[in-house]
Order: C-alpha cells, then structure tokens, then sequence
C-alpha cells in the first residue's frame, strides 16, 4: 500500500535535515558482497524513505518499498523526470553538466516529461517495435557464436570482458547497419566511460559523441534501412544532433543492464547449486532464470532520479517541491511486502513473476525489453551448451563488484572449462535469415569522421 500523500501536516525529517548526518553514502566503494544489507538497514532506520548523499555535498531521498517506487515511476504528473527542475541544480549547488550521468540532462527522451517525451520516445518506439525479432534471434545466436569460438579453446576465459560485455553493443551496433568493428570500438568506448579511470572516461565521453555525430552524418549522406536513418526520417521530426542524442541514449540504456544481467545470471548458475538443478532438470526456463535473478540479483539496483513537483509526505519525510528522489529498485525486491509471496511449487522459488521493476514502469519504462531478454536468454543458452565442465575459476568471495550506486554487477567472471572447437562457419541460410546483410569487417573504412575514429581506435 502506498506511503505517498500531499503535505497537509509538518513531515518529520526533510532532506534539509538529511544534510546533517543522517543521510547515507551511495557513492564510494561497493562493498565486496553489495549493498544488500544496506536497503535494511536503511529501511529499519528510516522507514519507506531515506536521505541519501549521492556525491560529496549532493543529497536526495531513496525510496524503499515495492509500491512506493511503482507510483513514482507512474506518476509523472507528481514525478518529473526533468532533471532541470531539481532544487540543486536551479539553486546552483549543483553543475548538471558535471554532476552523475543520471542525474545530468540531456536533450533525450530519458530527462523528458509529458509531449515533448513523446515526440523524443515516439523513433525509438517505432524502430525497436520494426525490429524483426525472428531474424534478430539468428543473428544474437550468430554473434554469441563467434564470441565463444574466440576463447573456447582456451579453456578459460572472463566471461565479462570477453562475452558478456561485447554481445549487447556488437546486437545494438548492427541495429545501426554497421560493420562489427565499430561495434568493437563503441564497445570500448562506452566500457571505458563507466570505468574508474577519469582520464580515459573523459577522452571516451569526447570520442563517443564524435561516434554518433559521425554515424547521424554517415547515415543524412547514405541512408540505409537501419534505426538511425528511420530516426532521421520519422514523423517526429528530429534534428539530426537529437538523432545523434537519441542514438546514445539507445547505447546507453542498452548496454551495461544487458552485460550485468548476462554476467549475474551466469554468476547465480555458478554459485547456486540449487538454481543450476532446477535449470538443468528444466524446472526453471532460461526466462524465469532472468526474471528470478531479475528480482535477487538485479543489474539496475538504483534508478535515477524523479523530481518532486510538489510537497508531499512519504512516511515521516517531508518532500518539498524539487526534490530528487531515487527509485530503489533493489530495496523494493527485498520489500517485505512483497517478497513474502507464495514460492513456486516446481522450484521453490519466488520466480517466474515479471511484475520486478527491473525494466522500469510508467512513460519511461523501457523501450526494448523484449530485445534486452533475447540478448541475455541468448547469451545465457549459448555459455551453457558450448562450455563443458562450466565452472567458476576462482572462489565466489573473490568475485569484484563494479563501483557505481546504480548497476550492480561484476567487474570480471574468470571461469575454466573443458576446452571445446569453433563452430563451423555459419551457412548461408543463417546469413540469410540475418536481419543485415553479411558484415565482415571493412578493409578500409570511409574518410569521414566514423571512417578516422575507427583508424584511430585501430591505431591504439
Ligand atoms: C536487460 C536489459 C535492459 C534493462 C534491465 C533495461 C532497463 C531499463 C529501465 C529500468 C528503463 C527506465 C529508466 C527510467 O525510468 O529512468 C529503461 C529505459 C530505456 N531503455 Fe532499457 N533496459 C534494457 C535493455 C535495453 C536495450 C537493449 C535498449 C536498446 C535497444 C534499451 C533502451 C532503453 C531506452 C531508450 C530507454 C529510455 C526510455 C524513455 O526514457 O522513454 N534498453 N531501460
């Protein structure tokens, strides 16, 4: 049941009050075994809402229960997603060109509210929604192929970095028309943009925006049949820099969940003997797998952030008009309310329920949930019919969380396994069944800026 009500009573705490020391720390370190019994403890402290400091001096509010999370995400006459109204940036404490991506703005749909969200989400809608899924199946089956027979006959390998990582952004990059080895260097770019090296971070920011500004001028120059060119032809109507914006949002929002769900998935089949059984005994499809590791080791743990538009009460907290508040997607799958629920009595588990907010919910839920599922159920398939003797290479207390408060997920999963064969080479009715045509890498990439950012990252 839900906590939110309008303000009509003094609240309690505010986040005025938070920035005393009562709000905790998301950034810093991860801790090596996550955030889990942080949610609790927050919960038993605070209640359904906890102040929170997002970067030195930075504040805003957690939201802690399933249905509480729900209606912010749903309510966006309440909620806005327009990061420009936050009371921190309009009173100058803090830089939005400076401050976490998710909490920047920028002229895409994720930071829009009410028409002008509709107009920006309206290409990206219709270009997924016109993705031949069927076709798209091969081709995902194709890629996760070719990545394996790069490492299996090694019999070891990180299935971070060498599968899980490169399969979303080389799936995402043909949607794109392009030869995988932009792919390839999308791939590094954006890996080196979430990394913990500010120097690399900065140049790949810089490079990635002349990634999609050359790839929006590739495609004005020679269109093709490929999302960016129906983007630049859609009725909405937009400006080739918000097709070059709308492009990395897609990237962006793509990737990493992608990668982390593939990477806690295998993590969950290589610790849990009990959850590898009843997927091999084929009690738990490879769907409810991700949907019950969706819910207990999910790859978005926190959500940006929403924007009070108005003072209201959340349990004891007074949320003052221009607040930002996060959705704690992780704290409202361990919500007692919710998790209390009747286990399946094939497995045992509380799974094969969708209703997580692993995709979001509300106008910015996403946009490519089905793709983001085939991607990860692909992967997961393909790691366990071509890996015999699939096991972790090194003890599960030393596998290293990524540092960020809004993923959750792994820095590497070194694994050994019984070293196997390539596949054959895919036959020509797989490549005909591919949605792009064949596309072997280019021998000499055009001279335009796409062409001299792929030399250069050649070069390195
Ligand atoms: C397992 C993989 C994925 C997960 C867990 C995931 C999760 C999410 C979530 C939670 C949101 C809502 C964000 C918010 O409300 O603030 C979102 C939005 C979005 N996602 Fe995904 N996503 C996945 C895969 C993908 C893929 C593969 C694509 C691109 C093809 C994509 C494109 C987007 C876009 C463009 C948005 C913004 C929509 C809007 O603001 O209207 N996602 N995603």
């Amino acid at each position: 049941m839900t906590t939110i009500r309008p303000d009509g009573e003094r609240g309690i705490s505010t986040l005025d009050q938070g920035r005393s020391a009562n709000a905790t720390r998301l950034y810093g370190t991860t801790p090596p075994g996550g955030r889990d019994g942080l949610w609790r403890r927050l919960r038993e402290r605070h209640g359904p809402i906890a102040p929170v400091e997002l970067e030195p001096g930075v504040f805003a509010w957690i939201l802690l229960d399933y249905h509480d999370n729900l209606t912010a995400l749903q309510q966006p006459h309440l909620f806005s997603r327009d990061t420009r109204r936050w009371k921190e940036a309009v009173e100058g404490r803090v830089d939005l060109g400076k401050t976490l991506p998710m909490m920047s703005w920028l002229p895409n749909a994720l930071f829009a509210d009410g028409e002008e969200h509709i107009r920006l989400r309206a290409p990206i809608m219709d270009g997924i929604g016109g993705i031949d899924m069927p076709s798209m199946a091969w081709s995902v089956r194709h890629i996760a192929d070719e990545l394996v027979d790069s490492f299996v006959i090694r019999g070891e390998a990180d299935l971070i970095e060498e599968f899980a990582a490169v399969l979303p952004v080389l799936v995402l990059n043909r949607l794109f028309g392009l030869p995988d080895g932009y792919g390839r260097m999308l791939g590094d770019l954006t890996t080196s943009v979430f990394g913990e090296n500010a120097g690399r971070a900065e140049e790949a920011v810089e490079r990635m925006q002349q990634y999609f500004a050359g790839l929006v001028a590739r495609k004005t120059e020679h269109p093709g049949t490929d999302l960016v060119t129906r983007m630049l032809e859609h009725r909405s109507g937009l400006s080739p820099s918000e097709v070059a914006y709308t492009a990395a949002l897609i990237i962006s929002a793509g990737h990493m969940p992608t990668t982390h769900l593939i990477g806690n998935t295998m993590r969950t089949l290589l610790t849990d003997e009990h959850i590898r059984s009843t997927h091999t005994d084929a009690r738990l499809s490879t769907h409810d797998l991700l949907d019950h590791v969706m819910w207990t080791d999910t790859p978005f743990q926190v959500l940006a952030g929403r924007i009070a538009l108005q003072d209201m009460r959340i349990g004891t907290a007074h949320i003052r008009s221009g607040d930002a508040l996060f959705i704690g997607i992780d704290a409202a799958h361990q919500d007692p309310n919710v998790r209390s629920g009747h286990p399946d009595p094939d497995t045992g588990l509380a799974s094969g329920r969708r209703a997580h907010l692993v995709f979001g919910a509300g106008p910015h839920s996403c946009p490519a949930r089905s793709l983001g599922r085939l991607v990860a159920a692909t992967g997961v398939s393909v790691l366990q019919e071509r890996l015999g003797g699939l096991r972790l290479a090194v003890p599960p207390e030393e596998l290293c969380s990524v540092n960020s408060p809004f993923l959750r997920g792994l820095h590497r999963l070194p694994v050994s396994f019984t070293p196997g064969r390539p596949s054959d080479p895919p036959s020509d009715r797989i490549r005909q069944r591919e949605q792009v045509p064949a596309l072997a890498e280019e021998e000499e990439p055009p001279e335009d800026l796409l062409g001299r950012l792929l030399r250069w990252w050649r070069g390195l």
